[in-house]
């Protein structure tokens, strides 16, 4: 386990996940919340699983685990990682509905941002939400983003142009004076 928490923790996933992933990503529900819209096969996820080694240090991806059952609860990551600029995007699902609302994105998040900040010495993480995503956004809201712009009818999602909401984390005692 790479990354531990009092809940959840955050570890490196194996091809033992490529199943489940493959199962949660194709579920319709993927399409509405996340820019993901093609149809994954087990073997692109596969594939995809093993590349994850050769894309760090520009894109860190981990399991998101219960630390009572051991078992995979979803995904979470930094992505797009500039070094120079001291900046990252992330990403997070939980891919069953039963284990959400039940806090563990918000501890997910609180240690996918420690390890940016404290480790990785980012300084500003950016998060995108779709703007009726509202689970997302209270995630945001809850790990302590602000709103930084709307970008309005930004993707075709489900038949409809949506807006996307850019919010973002600052490291403490990196926030901009505005
Ligand atoms: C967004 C997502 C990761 C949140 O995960 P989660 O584990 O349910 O989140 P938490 O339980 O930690 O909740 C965080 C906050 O969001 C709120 N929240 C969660 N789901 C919500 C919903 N559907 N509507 C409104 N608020 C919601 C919680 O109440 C909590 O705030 P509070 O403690 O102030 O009440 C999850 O809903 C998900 O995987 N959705 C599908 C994929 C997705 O949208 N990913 C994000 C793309 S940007």
């Amino acid at each position: 386990m790479c990354l531990v928490g009092k809940v959840v923790s955050l570890g490196l996933l194996t091809i033992d996940d490529v199943d489940t992933l493959t199962r949660w990503i194709n579920q319709e529900e993927m399409r509405e919340y996340l820019s993901t819209y093609l149809p994954m096969y087990a073997s692109q996820e596969k594939e995809w699983i093993e590349k994850l080694p050769s894309r760090m240090p520009n894109d860190f991806v981990f399991g998101i685990i219960d630390n009572e059952t051991k078992t995979l609860l979803g995904n979470i990551g930094l992505h797009r990682v500039k070094q120079k600029d001291g900046l990252a995007h992330a990403g997070i699902f939980i891919g069953d509905r039963q284990n959400r609302k039940k806090g563990v994105a918000t501890e997910a998040g609180q240690l996918l941002l420690k390890y940016a900040f404290d480790t990785l010495n980012l300084r500003k993480v950016i998060h995108e939400a779709f703007a009726h995503n509202e689970a997302s956004i209270a995630l945001g809201k809850k790990l302590g983003a602000k709103q930084e712009g709307v970008m309005k009818s930004h993707l075709f999602i489900n038949g409809r142009y949506v807006d996307v909401v850019i919010m973002s984390y600052f490291r403490p005692g990196c926030e901009p004076k505005d």
